[in-house]
């Protein structure tokens, strides 16, 4: 190997009119400014840690600015955090204290099963296709777990509740997609998934003729 061209003052920074480099005046800078930022004891103030120990407060660290002495305040009236189970804990968690929802707890739609191919499409179709069936590129390629069938009987079995909770969360290697899927647009997702498994049992175009009906639906039971 030829040992890299030595580099000159000319190659690096090209000479100014007035004849002093560029590079040797913007160290001449930088030794003005450093030796402003020394403290009387002889201290340098600038530090590369600077923003880590800048003055902050810690939690439960004491404030003198705050009345009440402490530095953490409370929220706003009517913060909801963000992990806090609203509504009804069957229809955004996919269970209650009793377990997990058996069924899906809204009405089942055209409309909803619309929005949930779209979202399947979208989210999951991906990695386990269109059909549901794990047939997908990813599949294919992934050298770890394989994104498994959602057709397959096992799945199958599994309550409405355990699919949402799966699609909210994740499951393992598979990340959860709570974040970017409404709760409905979620439990759309879990009606196509069952149409898909349905189409699985029964293909052709039964399901077209109306067998939607044996869909999944109402509250838990
Ligand atoms: C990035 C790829 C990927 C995407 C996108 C994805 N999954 Fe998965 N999914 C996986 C993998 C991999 C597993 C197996 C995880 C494991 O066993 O560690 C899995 C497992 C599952 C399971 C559990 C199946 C079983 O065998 O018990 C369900 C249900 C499921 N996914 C549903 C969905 C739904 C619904 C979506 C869309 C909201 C989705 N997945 C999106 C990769 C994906």
């Amino acid at each position: 190997m030829r040992p890299p061209p030595r580099m000159v003052p000319s190659q690096v920074s090209p000479r100014t009119t007035t004849g002093r480099t560029r590079t040797g005046r913007t160290m001449g800078t930088l030794l003005v400014l450093l030796a402003a930022c020394r403290a009387e004891g002889g201290r340098p103030l600038l530090t590369w840690e600077r923003m880590q120990d800048q003055p902050k407060y810690l939690p439960y660290g004491e404030s003198r600015f705050f009345p009440d002495g402490m530095a953490m305040r409370a929220p706003p009236d009517g913060t909801v955090p963000r992990d806090a189970i609203v509504g009804r804990p069957l229809l955004t968690e996919g269970g209650d204290s009793t377990g997990v929802a058996m069924r899906i707890p809204l009405p089942l739609t055209p409309e909803l099963l619309a929005r949930g191919r779209d979202r399947f499409d979208i989210f999951c179709a991906t990695c386990h296709g269109v059909a549901g069936d794990g047939e997908s590129v990813v599949a294919r390629k992934m050298q770890a777990r394989k994104p498994p069938s959602l057709v397959q009987a096992r799945v199958r079995a599994l309550p409405a509740g355990t699919l949402y909770r799966v699609a909210t969360e994740g499951w393992g290697l598979m990340p959860g997609y709570g974040p970017d899927l409404s709760v409905t647009d979620r439990w759309a997702v879990v009606a196509y998934v069952r149409a898909l498994q349905l189409r699985h049992v029964a293909p052709g175009d039964s399901l077209a003729r109306g067998s939607g009906s044996a869909l999944p639906t109402g509250r838990r039971g």
